[in-house]
């Protein structure tokens, strides 16, 4: 299983190394080219249309003229598109060879890196082409989110406040407290640094390094999602679908995968409320944090007309999720913080659920 390594800075990444090490790295990190003296570092570019086969080969055809061996380490640095290509790599170069990563977005951190699902997309198809192999480690490092973007960084929040919500509940409302005043911060000062650091650096380190040990501690029980790893798709039904729709049409405003996540998790509590004859109270208390720490919570609206993405397009995508059992869909429904359950839901229900959400 992937060790987490929590460190306050990179000084010690090197060390895990040993002689004979590759580093993947995203080609916009050269700055931290410099842990690396003395390593092969093979440059790559990133965007999910570089996921691809395409991006693979030639690293392969550079680890083979560089001489790497079955002895060789891989390290991926880079946010979640690096470390599915570098673990892809690394699990089918040789049959195998070790491999670690440097998670650098928020996301990749608290999700991304860790659970050693690997692999590239294929035409339109996301990930269709990949191994479930484990990295040995994962170096979890705040400080090299210092330099992310603010919406990558936003992007990243609703893995995090996911985890929370599937695990610890008193994480979760010091993840909300943490993220609403970064927010705030952002929106005063226009950057997520206070001087040379993050705001609340070491606050942060925390908040990931504890997220990051949950999903470690749940794929280590369900490596292949036979049973407790799907409580990791709170959210994610509706978000591949949210995704589709905007991706397919342009009239909708390109929206990222945290985002959609976010507005996944709100509907899924809508939905488990109404299914479960519940109160909307959890729903609303979501919608009110994802909101605060600056995610959106209500469906994309289309450019030109202005209005929200119809439910029946909606479910039109969900149907052809991968979740889909017959004429049912496995679906992750969060009644409370600590309390989400897996059910099995016919489509013709969730669909007259869906057309009453308000
Ligand atoms: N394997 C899994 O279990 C898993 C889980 C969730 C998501 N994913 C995959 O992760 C990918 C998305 O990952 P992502 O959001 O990290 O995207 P990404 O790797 O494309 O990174 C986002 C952008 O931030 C830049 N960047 C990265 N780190 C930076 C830093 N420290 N400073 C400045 N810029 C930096 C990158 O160059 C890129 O432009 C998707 O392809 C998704 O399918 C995989």
């Amino acid at each position: 299983m992937s060790k987490i390594q929590i460190n306050k800075d990179l000084s010690s990444v090197k060390a895990l190394l040993g002689n004979d090490a590759f580093v993947i790295m995203d080609n916009n990190l050269k700055h931290l080219c410099r842990y690396f003296d003395g390593c092969r570092i093979i440059g790559i570019e990133t965007g999910e249309q570089k996921k691809c086969m395409e991006s693979v080969l030639p690293i392969i055809e550079r680890l083979l003229d560089e001489g790497a061996d079955r002895g060789s380490f891989i390290l991926g640095v880079g946010g979640g598109i690096t470390t599915d290509i570098a673990g892809f790599v690394a699990s089918i170069y040789k049959r195998g060879v070790r491999f670690a990563f440097l998670p650098t977005t928020l996301l990749a951190q608290a999700d991304a890196s860790i659970g050693g699902k690997n692999g590239v997309n294929f035409e339109a198809y996301k990930n269709i082409i990949g191994t479930i192999t484990q990295p040995e480690w994962i170096y979890i490092c705040a400080e090299v989110l210092r330099t992310l973007p603010a919406p990558q960084f936003r992007a990243g929040i609703a893995e995090v406040l996911k985890t929370f919500v599937l695990f610890d509940a008193a994480a979760y409302g010091e993840a909300v407290d943490y993220f609403t005043g970064l927010n705030g911060f952002f929106k005063e000062r226009g950057t997520l640094c206070d001087g040379a650091e993050l705001y609340g650096e070491e606050r942060l380190q925390l908040l990931v390094s504890k997220c990051a040990e949950y999903k470690s501690g749940v794929v280590e029980r369900d490596a292949f999602e036979r049973g407790e790893r799907r409580m990791l798709n709170l959210g994610h039904t509706f978000a591949h679908a949210i995704e589709k729709v905007c991706a397919d049409d342009e009239n909708f405003a390109p929206i990222m995968h945290g985002e959609a996540v976010a507005i996944g998790m709100v509907l899924a509590a809508k939905v488990a409320a109404k299914l479960l004859g519940l109160s909307n109270g959890f729903a609303g208390r979501l919608e009110a944090d994802l909101s605060g720490v600056g995610l959106p919570v209500g469906l994309p609206c289309n450019i030109k007309s202005g209005k929200a993405v119809e439910m029946d397009m909606l479910l039109d995508a969900l149907k052809k999720d991968k979740k889909v059992a017959g004429n049912s869909i496995h679906f992750i429904l969060p009644k409370d913080l600590q309390d989400v359950c897996d059910m099995l839901i016919p489509i013709k229900e969730l669909e007259e659920i869906c057309r009453d959400l308000r």
